[in-house]
């Protein structure tokens, strides 16, 4: 995947230049630090704008998307490297990728991505963050509404469903002992990775963005 890929969903006036170089020079980072999760960050992205698209047009969504594991450039590549027999180290330190992304996002004053970078495994049945631990992030943007808070987490369930729909379909690791889901078996399984959005997952696969 290159820059370019991403950069037609990002063409557009609702965007300002300053977030748009921010955004492209974190990837620039991650493409540079580890190939693999650049690419799937900008599937990420794309997926993300394809479904915020369907569900309204907020033409920030892609870059949500995009962003959600920047807290990767913060993990070892030993551990992004490794593709199966995780111990529960290698767990924890994977894990930690949300904070990471939330810490390097919120002080790039980029708050709607700094949030759903660490919530957007908070949608699976093994969710992390767990309460106690979420409960030490704030909410990046001071003051906020309930209603912006409660759009901040719409956006999250939405890259954690593009997140879900990537990772089964391109990233090589032992979660399915090296079966490739495909068809109503994946659909199945996507919709048990984020039963709140079954309406999103069927009605993406209506429409064609996922197959
Ligand atoms: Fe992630
Ligand atoms: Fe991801």
């Amino acid at each position: 995947m290159e820059l370019t890929d991403i950069a037609p969903y990002f063409q557009t006036t609702e965007i300002s230049t300053a977030a748009r170089e921010k955004v492209f020079s974190l990837l620039g980072s991650l493409r540079a630090y580890h190939q693999p999760t650049f690419d799937h960050s900008i599937r990420v992205g794309i997926l993300a704008h394809k479904l915020g698209g369907m569900q309204n047009h907020d033409p920030k969504t892609g870059i949500y998307g995009a962003l959600h594991d920047i807290g990767k450039l913060n993990i070892h590549l030993d551990v992004l490297n490794k593709t199966e027999g995780f111990n529960e180290e290698d767990r924890q330190r994977m894990k930690s990728h949300v904070s990471e992304g939330y810490k390097i996002l919120s002080s790039l004053e980029l708050p709607f991505s700094a949030w759903i970078a660490l919530t957007h495994h908070r949608y699976q049945p093994r969710f992390y963050p767990e309460n106690y631990e979420l409960s030490k992030y704030p909410f990046p943007i001071p003051n906020a509404t309930p209603s912006t808070k409660l759009l901040a987490d719409t956006w999250a369930s939405l890259v954690s469903t593009g997140d879900s729909y990537d990772a089964a379909t391109n990233r090589k690791n032992d979660r399915f002992h090296g079966v490739q889901l495909v068809g109503q078996e994946l659909k199945n399984w996507l919709i048990t990775q984020n039963p709140a959005s079954e309406y999103i997952i069927r009605k993406a696969y209506d429409t064609g963005i996922l197959s």
